[in-house]
């Protein structure tokens, strides 16, 4: 999918943001777009605050001049603008394709909106084809790999695997900016994500998983001309 889809959908977002906001910031692709375009606007008079959700998105907001609050500054977020890896007709997302699903949950849950911004590419029927990222502790991480199988089976997904992704250095796990290993679940199909993201919360070990469930409002999909927007 061309960038191009990418940064339609980013710029559609900008028309949400008003003066005085404070904005959570996404991490990946199309966020970066966002908080890039959300500079220019900065720079043109624009007062608002962002909340990053990674280190990645912290240092390219500070790159891009978009004055920055720590989430422990605040106590609520006004609207939260990030990407996501799938995207399903009831607006419930696979996220953490980038690793930083926790700390993009944790600004999510706090925001009055959430405004999903992606390709037209990442709207699917049934959510799973995309890897679910799950962040799980450094300790005990293969028992607890086990564990999501199993619930994995116990909740219908089929031919299921889950690896532990790797990105450090050389071959090494990569590591998130909270300390832990990402496990991704190449579940094929999900066919119930409700109870499968129940089931994955009640694992020992699971910090959180990839699964946003009632937390996107608005769903903007970009295309290789403007952008669709579309509302919960
Ligand atoms: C990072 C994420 C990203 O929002 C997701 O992976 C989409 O990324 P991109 O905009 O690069 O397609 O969840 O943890």
């Amino acid at each position: 999918m061309s960038d191009l889809a990418k940064v339609n959908a980013a710029a559609k977002a900008l028309d949400f943001v008003k003066d005085g906001m404070i904005v959570g910031l996404g991490t990946g692709s199309t966020s970066a777009h966002f908080v890039r375009l959300l500079g220019e606007r900065v720079r043109q008079g624009l007062r608002v605050k962002g909340v990053p959700t990674s280190e990645a998105t912290q240092a390219l907001a500070e790159q891009h001049g978009v004055p920055l609050l720590n989430i422990s500054q605040v106590t609520g977020i006004d609207i939260d603008v990030d990407g996501a890896d799938e995207v399903d007709p009831q607006f419930r997302l696979i996220k953490g394709g980038g690793g930083a699903l926790l700390r993009e949950k944790i600004v999510a849950a706090a925001s009055g909106a959430m405004i999903v911004i992606a390709d037209e590419s990442k709207a699917v029927e049934t959510l799973g084809k995309f890897p679910l990222p799950i962040e799980v502790t450094r300790f005990g991480s293969s028992l607890t790999a086990q564990r999501i199988h199993d619930a994995l089976r116990a909740t219908g997904c089929e031919g299921h695997e889950v690896v532990l992704r790797v990105g450090g250095k050389g071959n090494d796990p990569m590591i998130t900016d909270g300390g832990n290993y990402i496990l991704d679940a190449q579940a094929k199909r999900i066919p119930d994500a409700n109870e499968l993201a129940d089931a994955l919360k009640r694992i020992a070990g699971v910090v959180e998983h990839g699964l946003f469930i009632g937390l996107a409002a608005t769903v903007i999909l970009g295309k290789d001309k403007g952008a669709e927007v579309r509302a919960r």
